[in-house]
Order: structure tokens, then sequence, then C-alpha cells
């Protein structure tokens, strides 16, 4: 992605339309935005970008989603598949509350990290990890819970794609639970100025037969959020929490 000297342009991702675009760089953006985008520009795939992301990034696990911590915590542990797992964080939680995780993200470093924070919290058993860019594999098998939280990305990708592939590995009676940004805080290095999907837009762009699912929340939720530098702001999010009807065939 170039411009002219005049006027530079910068990708990023845009959730609404589901494309890369290039618009002018603002001044509104602080310089980890202007690189983040300058970096998913010239990243030729997912791992290109968030490899290095991780890698520069101080290990930690940090703690569980808010959302997952609320909708999850009443259900009986099973099988889960932390897509986009991170440095793990969603992955020992639902491990240590006896769930048998497989979490999947496309560093190699995120997972690896997963799997060495699960030996040190003697969860290794309940966690099994995966690289895989989802826009291009995915996992064997399927899970009673498929948790997608965040799974977004500067770099462009087919998510609607992704998650419609993460709805049919959700056996019956299992959920589906998608949580995305619908705004950033300002000290992200996340380009304060994406468009964010809402969670209708999600769920139409997942094309559920709701004969075979029910759509058990698709709100927006604020919750406070805590910077590197205990600053703190409110922020949104869009949840999708979709139950596969226990009785459903297809
Ligand atoms: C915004 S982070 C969210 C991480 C974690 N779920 C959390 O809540 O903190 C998005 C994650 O998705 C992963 N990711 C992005 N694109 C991916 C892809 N195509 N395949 C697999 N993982 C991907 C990134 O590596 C990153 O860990």
């Amino acid at each position: 992605m170039s411009g002219s000297a005049a006027e530079p342009t910068a990708g990023f991702w845009d959730h609404r339309e589901a494309r890369m675009v290039s618009r002018p760089a603002t001044g509104a953006r602080s310089p980890a935005a202007r690189a983040a985008a300058d970096r998913a520009a010239r990243a030729k795939d997912a791992e290109a970008f968030w490899e290095p992301h991780y890698a520069a990034t101080r290990a930690g696990s940090g703690s569980p989603n808010a959302v997952l911590v609320d909708v999850v915590s009443e259900l009986a542990p099973g099988r889960a598949l932390d897509l986009g797992c991170g440095q793990g964080g969603d992955s020992l939680w639902l491990a240590s509350r006896g769930w048998a995780v497989t979490s999947v993200d496309v560093s190699s470093t995120a997972v690896q990290r997963v799997a060495a924070h699960a030996g040190e919290q003697g969860l290794s058993e309940r966690v099994h990890v995966e690289r895989h860019d989802l826009s291009v594999t995915f996992p064997a098998g399927t899970f009673d819970l498929v948790n997608a939280q965040y799974f977004q990305s500067p770099v462009a990708m087919d998510r609607a794609a992704v998650l419609a592939r993460a709805a049919g590995a959700v056996a019956p009676g299992g959920m589906l639970l998608v949580v995305d940004h619908a705004s950033v805080p300002p000290w992200s290095w996340a380009d304060p100025d994406s468009v964010f999907p809402t969670a209708r837009q999600t769920l139409g762009g997942i094309g559920l037969d709701l004969d075979v699912w029910e759509v058990a929340v698709a709100e927006d939720r604020d919750r406070q959020a805590t910077g590197p530098g205990d600053q703190h702001a409110t922020v949104t999010d869009t949840v999708l929490a979709l139950l596969r009807r226990a009785s459903a065939t297809a």
C-alpha cells in the first residue's frame, strides 16, 4: 500500500465491509496505530502480522475475558475450542474449570506460550494447542463450546467463513460464543477509526439456520478497560451467544 508524499495512505481492515481499504492517514491515530496499520498493509498473511506482534510482546496469559466468565461459568465443562486464543487467558481459565480445551492461534509464539502456561499451572492434560491460519485450515472435531473472543485482525480474512466453520464444529447442545470489539480504548494500537460489526451483522454473516440455532444473546455490552499505564476507559463489546439445539441434526 503506498501513497504520495503529500497524502500518505495506510491500509486498515474495515470490519463492516470485511475488506482492506486504504485512505489518508489521519493525525488522530497514535504512532502505534499508524505503525500497526502499516505493518498490516505490508503483511502477506495473518501470521506475518501476528507472529511479530507476539514475539515483541511480554509473555503472559492474562485474565479470562469478562463475557466468557459471565456466560460460561454456569455451563457444565466439556470440550472447548478457543479460536484466536492469543496467550491463553481464556483457555487456561476454561481448563481450570474442567474443560478439555483446544487452543488455536496463527502465531506459534502465542500457542507455545499457552502450552507453557498450562504446564506451569498443572493443566497440560486439559490444554492441547494447535497452530492454524484459520482462514486456511481448521482443527478437527466437535466441541461443546467454541469461543471466539476478539477474533479480529487488521489483516484481511473471510471472518464470516471462519465463524461459519466454527458453527459447524459445535456439537448439538453446544454454544458458539463470539465477542468482538465495538470500540477501542484510546491507548490501543488498533485504529480508532475502525468500523466494527454489530452483533446482528456478525450473525447475518454466519448465516445460521434458526431452526437449528437459538440466539441466546445478541447485544452490545459496555465494560471498563484498564490500560498498561493504569488508564481507564469505557469500551463496548458486541456479544453473540448461539446455542445449537440439542435435537438439531443439520
Ligand atoms: C485481538 S487478538 C485476541 C486474542 C484473545 N482471544 C484475547 O481475547 O485476548 C486476535 C487473535 O486472533 C489471532 N488470529 C488473527 N488472525 C488469525 C487467523 N487467520 N488464524 C488464527 N488466528 C488468528 C491473532 O494471532 C490473535 O491472537
